[in-house]
């Protein structure tokens, strides 16, 4: 598929067929894909739970305002964002650093600027430790629902829920922020696609305030 149709196809789809699988093959095609975002310092602090079970959605389903796509869709994921991936001593933050000597990038004896960095950009505030994470994950869930809809997979992408009722029900510890849900699956044949909704135009978009 062309760039632009993949984005324009891409639709917040509500009704998802609860009988069409997606499969564990299509579902890694679609994360690797999507490990593919730009990230800072390339920290990647995403992550992401996957249901499939019945229960398990149902579950998550009372935390999400009882929306129905939650748990008709084969697949929904809880989206991690780690407001700690930043931290010095975290085993990504090391794993990256180590990469980074790997390929020349940086020496051996930059750790410590490299840590130092992290924390004064990320760590300064909680504002900006959810900032950081969030961002960063958002990259990570909008190349996650392109790559989806490239290999004809809908989704659909939620924030009305309740943060720490999911937190809690799935144990999810507090180092990680929850930026969204995404229910996957494939459109329901029955059902009308509502039409594109209105986008800013350019001239919308650009702003300037000297
Ligand atoms: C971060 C985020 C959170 C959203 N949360 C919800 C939600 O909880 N429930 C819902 O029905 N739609 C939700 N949406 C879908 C938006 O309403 C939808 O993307 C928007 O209206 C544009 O429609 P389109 O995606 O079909 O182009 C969310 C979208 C985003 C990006």
């Amino acid at each position: 598929m062309e760039f632009r149709q993949v984005v324009e196809n891409r639709r917040a789809v509500n009704f998802f067929d609860p009988n069409r699988e997606v499969s564990d093959d299509l579902l890694r095609q679609i994360v690797d894909t999507a490990a593919m975002a730009p990230s800072s310092f390339n920290l990647q602090p995403w992550s992401l739970v996957v249901l499939r079970d019945h229960e398990e959605k149902l579950r998550l389903q009372k935390h999400a305002w009882g929306q129905t796509k939650v748990n008709e869709a084969p697949v929904t994921l809880i989206v991690l964002a780690d407001m700690k991936g930043w931290e010095p001593g975290h085993h990504f933050v090391e794993k990256n650093f180590d990469s980074m000597v790997e390929i020349g990038m940086f020496s051996e004896d930059r750790r410590d600027w490299f840590h130092n960095a992290c924390s004064n950009l990320y760590g300064a505030s909680q504002a900006r430790q959810v900032a950081f994470a969030c961002k960063n994950a958002g990259f990570f869930a909008m190349n996650l629902m392109l790559a989806a809809r490239n290999l004809g997979v809908d989704t659909h992408p939620m924030d009305g829920f309740d943060i720490a009722g999911v937190q809690e029900e799935f144990r999810i510890p507090e180092n990680y922020w929850i930026p969204m849900l995404i229910a996957m699956g494939y459109f329901r044949s029955d059902k009308t696609l509502l039409p594109p909704k209105w986008r800013k135009s350019f001239e919308e978009i650009l702003v300037r305030f000297d």
